[in-house]
């Protein structure tokens, strides 16, 4: 008996079948597919070997060769759906939208709303301290000549103290010249003018703002800062009075382990004048860098208002007395969240500003 040419055709059959499932790409499959089934295939040199056989034994070997090549071909039809299919879910993941593209592009409800910044924040907290001691809330021009910034508060041209609040000036020593405020003290004799105008004294007032100075800015000063001016005019104030509307502000807003303390001070304004500190918010008064190891942070000046002031608008000093102070709205900022470096309140640095919401 002849060795039949088909004698290997199942383990060939097998071994085609379990190389089928191991292709993962389509193009390399679609040639080893040509190549197993096509023209010079290995099942065509098979088919054209079985012409020497006996007729019998052509027909029998003729099905079994017909059963392989269909079972390969079958084979190759599934692996070519399953990969085309693969490669359709790749191309769908990579065309897929993720989260971040759509925030990107669409509008998400509810929209997020800004919010008021520190400063104006922190203005509202302070405006409400010194309501809530019977105070009232206005505010002044933030552009002003030099009579309201200087020289109504008692400090003529060539004075030296000028030298403190050192400003552009449009025309030096002209009354008339006009100035951005470099504090809000000139509110003072806004309000003063007014009550005297309108014969309305006394007053209780405080006024916050915007002020400008030359200063190159750095950890605790802007050449754009906010201010709150605080004016009593009444009967028989004394130094008390002022030295108990500090303490008692301080207390409100800062806290009651922080405490207030005047030092001896000058402004031309007021006679006698302090220096207004309170107790360093970072160390509670232990000593640390910020406050130069000494416990205290200046937040300000006040003192009882010069006779000179009252004299240049026009309020007789022998019948009304009065006191005042002015401190730094940035400083209370930045004393009550401990802010290192003041300059962060300008730079717009969202990550800064949402802590503040
Ligand atoms: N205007 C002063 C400044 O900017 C602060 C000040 C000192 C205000 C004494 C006052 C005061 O009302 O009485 O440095």
């Amino acid at each position: 008996m002849s060795t039949s040419p088909l004698e290997n055709l199942p383990h060939q059959t097998n071994e085609i079948l379990a190389t089928i499932q191991a292709f993962t790409s389509l193009e390399e499959l679609l040639e080893a597919e040509a190549a197993t089934i096509g023209k010079r295939s290995i099942f065509s040199s098979l088919q054209r070997s079985l012409g020497a056989l006996e007729p019998d034994a052509r027909r029998d070997a003729g099905s079994q060769l017909q059963e392989a090549r269909r079972l390969v071909e079958v084979a190759f039809a599934s692996r070519r759906e399953e990969l085309a299919r693969l490669a359709r879910d790749v191309t769908l993941a990579e065309d897929r939208l993720e989260l971040g593209d759509v925030v990107v592009s669409s509008v998400r409800w509810p929209v997020a709303a800004g919010h008021p910044g520190l400063i104006a924040t922190t203005q509202r907290q302070l405006e409400d301290v010194f309501v809530a001691m019977g105070f009232n809330v206005s505010e002044g021009p933030e552009v002003e000549s030099d009579w309201y910034n200087f020289e109504a508060l008692n400090i003529p041209p060539a004075h030296p103290a000028r030298g403190l609040w050192d400003t552009f000036y449009v025309e030096l020593g002209d009354p008339e010249t006009v100035v951005l405020r470099t504090h809000t003290s000139p509110t003072q004799i806004h309000q003063m003018e007014e009550a005297v105008r309108t014969n309305s004294l006394p007053i209780h007032a405080v006024m916050p703002g915007r002020c400008f100075r030359r200063d190159t800015p750095d950890a605790r000063h802007l050449a754009t800062f906010h201010q709150i001016e605080g004016l009593v005019v009444d009967r028989g104030l004394s130094f008390a009075d002022l030295a108990g509307v500090i303490e008692t502000f301080t207390r409100a807003y800062f806290g009651a382990d922080i405490s207030s303390r005047l030092r001896p001070g000058f402004f031309p304004f007021t006679e006698p004048s302090a220096e207004f500190e309170i107790t360093c918010t970072i160390c509670r008064g232990e000593g640390c860098r910020t406050c130069s190891q000494t416990g205290w942070i200046e937040l300000g000046g006040c003192g009882m208002l010069d006779p000179a002031v009252f004299e240049a608008v026009g309020i007789d000093s022998d019948e009304w007395s009065g006191f005042a102070f002015g401190f730094g709205i940035d400083r209370c900022a930045q004393m009550r969240h401990h802010i290192a470096d003041m300059r962060a309140l300008t730079e717009n640095d969202v990550r800064f500003l949402r802590q503040f919401s």
